[in-house]
């Protein structure tokens, strides 16, 4: 299998290659890793506790949007301002992560609002820009640094719009994502990933749930 089934998505229907950086941004992911070929790939920064899409989806909750939050945060934040609030990106050096802090910020401007009408869209806005600026920077000193030309996004948080955005923008590197319907857990992914990853599999090969 793939080291991250969700990075195979990119595989289909373009002409990526390794070597590339990818952020995999997912529910329970959030790395930035160094693919040296399809089945060899190392961990350069990792959150340190929430991953970015939990982050999402315990915003979202916070600020009433509902499951899954990434979605609908999103959809939010595209009517609110990103400066409203200044939200901290994590005191964390190198290319790890930390975004309990963040989600607590966001928690103590809500309880600080209590009473008035909740400005969602701008909570929204100021929350993603925070989560997406540590997320596109780091990502990208790691592809500069490892003189890398590609980028890659996997995860379910890959769909986020304004993410995808901010890699768009750049002129020196190639970027890549999965069409938005292929970014959270897919069995196209899945196939990518055994097809690019693995030793070929007998169809008369039995299958196992992990669920039990
Ligand atoms: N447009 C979006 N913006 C931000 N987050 C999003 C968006 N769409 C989906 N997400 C988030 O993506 C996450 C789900 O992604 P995915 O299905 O890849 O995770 P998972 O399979 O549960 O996690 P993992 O693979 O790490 O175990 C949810 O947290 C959801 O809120
Ligand atoms: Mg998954």
């Amino acid at each position: 299998m793939c080291i991250r089934d969700s990075v195979c998505a990119n595989y289909i229907d373009t002409t990526l290659e390794p070597p590339f950086v990818a952020l995999v941004v997912s529910g329970g992911h959030t790395q930035i890793m160094h693919f040296e070929s399809y089945r060899r790939a190392s961990i350069i920064g990792q959150t340190l506790d929430d991953a970015s899409g939990e982050a999402y989806d315990k915003v979202a909750r916070l600020l009433g949007l509902g499951y899954p939050g990434g979605p609908a945060v999103d959809k939010a934040a595209a009517k609110g301002n990103p400066r409203a609030f200044h939200f901290p990106e994590g005191v964390v050096s190198g290319s790890d992560f930390s975004f309990s802090g963040l989600k607590t910020a966001v928690l103590r401007t809500v309880e600080n609002l209590k009473g008035a009408e909740l400005p969602v869209e701008d909570l929204a806005a100021s929350f993603q820009d925070a989560v997406n600026r540590v997320l596109f920077r780091k990502t990208i000193a790691v592809a500069r640094s490892k003189g890398v030309s590609k980028v890659v996004l996997a995860g379910g948080v890959a769909a986020n719009s304004d993410l995808r955005k901010r890699f768009e923008s750049l002129a020196d590197i190639e970027f890549f994502r999965p069409a938005p319907a292929l970014c959270t857990d897919n069995a196209v992914m899945v196939a990518a990933a055994a097809f690019y990853s693995g030793e070929p599999v007998p169809l008369s090969v039995s299958a196992y749930s992990r669920q039990r």
